[in-house]
């Protein structure tokens, strides 16, 4: 079996020229030169055969796919040393052709990421509250509790291989593995977002994309689509100061942005957001700083991530919470659900919860960070939904696109499947790996439910359910309380004044390649948040801040109510 392959009866090094590899057929060649070249087997070789793919001298014997301990690696059967090649090189064929099915689908955006393991560990309250009054979830209940999770931190726009000292914002994802199934939190740096709608999300994307003919990212691009998205002043604010070139992923604060909801053993929710706080510190770039690095390392923050953790220096980050009583909050002039909003930490206090530790690197970036896979729809018992609509419609996008990007069976990879029993009657589908469920002794002849035979049981509800009542007319309408420069405004008034500076540079390097009708839509975006803010960006333009919306500038809420047509 071994020798039909072709790697049987490969010559010893220095028994021939290596060319000709021996089938094991007395001449191995055909060429009519003497056998011998290639024929028979090292002794070693036996060795390896008889004791199940280790090598004499313990390290493992390489083997083909199909466990065809393999000879030779270095050269093809060829009709002589010169060829041609013969087709029955098993293993070129599967060496080579999986070489060519390497690569999938890269992310459509937060292509270029680095990722560790660790724990995370609860410390039984939030603040001096036990835990339990707000949420089930067990994976907060008890001090001194240890979960284990992946982290996967990103940037957005670029490619798989692309600079990591680009300004960008950065993914910050994690991926608990729970006693109850898994809980991914998949979140980013700057606390809020650019836009609010989930519709709107591929066009953000293609303007800060390259441009789809020339290949290259165009400011005139992104500025034409921001100046019309008003909304998106607060996250440019904070992407365009040095927040948008935090310095190392270590010291880069995490945040979920959305609110999500906790729910305690009655069935009652409080909206909560979420935020890592890296116990080291935040620490961000300038743009020359970032330059600086760029000039002689475009993998920074990958290396300085591994690097650490392989030297015993293992990263650590609080996770904080705050909290807000569910529903509406007419009280506050923004809306609690709005993601292009920070709650205000003097209202809503930051609350400790746990902490998390990054202590072990992937052994195959492709096998863990590659193919691992987050989403916001990946809640456990006691964590819940808000009715934000960019959240729900992240919560569509990620699984579609996993089903795309690693196959349909993208659950049943070591690095995305929960560490406790899975049993679904899914089955079968593109690289089915296992019958979920067989394990745990379902027959695998019942693949549906209700059965009376041995099929899969219904759990028991963990708790009394939360039931939101929800009523309203069916419109297409943008949320009321937009409120869209009032938190640029209180952002750029919070920033140091070496921030501030930053950030009215980093705009006018930016604004300085667009049109004027581009300029004066984000002058006035600016003039709205604070006078200072856009006076400086309009000096460092050399124009003058507009003294009324220019054109183009929305206006208003358009209300198509009963509108069901895409
Ligand atoms: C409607 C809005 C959004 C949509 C439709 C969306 C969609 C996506 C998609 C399709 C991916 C690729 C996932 C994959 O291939 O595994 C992705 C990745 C990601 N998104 Fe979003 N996204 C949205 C908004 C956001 C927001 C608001 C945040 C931050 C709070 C965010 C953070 C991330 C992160 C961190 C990743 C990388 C996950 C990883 O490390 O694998 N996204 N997003």
């Amino acid at each position: 079996m071994r020798e039909r392959d072709g790697q049987g009866g490969s010559p010893t090094p220095g028994a021939g020229d290596g060319s000709a590899h021996g089938n094991g057929n007395g001449n191995g060649n055909g060429t009519g030169r003497p056998a011998g070249h290639g024929a028979g087997h090292p002794a070693s070789e036996a060795a390896n055969r008889a004791d199940g793919n280790v090598g004499a001298d313990g390290r493992p014997t390489m083997t083909t796919r199909q466990g065809h301990p393999v000879t030779n690696n270095t050269s093809n059967r060829t009709v002589g040393d010169r060829g041609p090649t013969v087709l029955e090189n098993y293993h070129f064929l599967e060496k080579i052709s999986h070489f060519d099915r390497e690569r999938i689908p890269e992310r459509v955006v937060h292509a270029r990421g680095a990722g560790a393991h660790g724990y995370f560990e609860s410390y039984g309250t939030v603040g001096d509250e036990p835990v339990t009054r707000y949420t089930r979830a067990r994976v907060f209940a008890g001090r001194g509790k240890r979960t284990p999770l992946f982290v996967r931190f990103s940037s957005v726009i670029h490619g798989g291989h692309s600079p990591e000292t680009l300004r960008d914002p950065r993914g910050f994802s994690v991926k608990m593995y729970t006693e109850d199934g898994n809980w991914d939190l998949v979140g980013n740096n700057l606390q809020v977002f650019f836009i609010r709608d989930a519709m709107k999300f591929p066009d953000v994307v293609h303007a800060f994309k390259p441009d789809p003919v020339t290949n290259r990212q165009d400011p005139r691009r992104i500025f034409d689509f921001i100046s019309l998205t008003p909304e998106a002043t607060h996250m440019i604010t904070w992407l365009f100061s040095p927040w948008g070139i935090p310095a190392t992923y270590r010291e880069m604060r995490g945040s979920g942005v959305h609110a999500y909801k906790w729910v305690n053993a009655d069935g009652d929710a409080v909206l909560v957001k979420y935020h890592w706080i890296p116990k080291g510190g935040e620490r961000n770039l300038t743009q020359a700083q970032a330059e600086a690095i760029q000039a002689k390392d475009f993998n920074h923050a990958t290396g300085d991530l591994y690097d650490a953790i392989a030297r015993g220096e293992f990263p650590e980050w609080e996770l904080q919470v705050q909290l807000m009583e569910d529903g509406e909050h007419p009280e506050l002039d923004w809306d609690p659900l709005d993601p292009t909003k920070v709650w205000p930490p003097e209202q809503f206090p930051l609350r400790p919860v746990g902490r998390m530790v990054l202590d072990r690197n992937p052994v195959n970036y492709f096998a863990e960070v590659e193919q691992v896979a987050f989403g916001t729809g990946v809640l456990v018992d006691g964590l819940d939904f808000s009715d934000d609509k960019l959240l729900q419609g992240r919560t569509f996008s990620y699984s579609d696109t996993q089903r795309y990007r690693v196959g349909p069976n993208y659950l049943q990879l070591p690095i995305n499947a929960p560490k406790v029993p899975v049993a679904t009657n899914q089955r079968d589908g593109q690289m089915t790996y296992h019958v979920d469920g067989v394990e745990a002794g379902e027959d695998p002849h019942v693949n549906y439910e209700p059965s009376a035979r041995k099929g899969l049981a219904l759990a028991q509800p963990a708790g009394r359910a939360h039931t939101p009542f929800v009523s309203g007319p069916v419109v297409r309408q943008p949320i009321a309380r937009t409120n869209d420069f009032q938190q640029a405004g209180e952002r750029w008034r919070a920033f140091a004044e070496w921030e501030r500076q930053e950030l009215v540079e980093n705009l006018v390097g930016a604004l300085g390649q667009c049109d004027a009708a581009i300029q004066q839509r984000m002058l006035w975006y600016f003039a709205q948040a604070d006078a200072e803010y856009a006076r400086r960006v309009a000096e460092g333009l050399g124009v003058l801040v507009p003294e009324a919306p220019p054109a183009g500038v929305p206006a208003g809420r358009p209300i198509e109510a009963g509108n069901a047509v895409g």
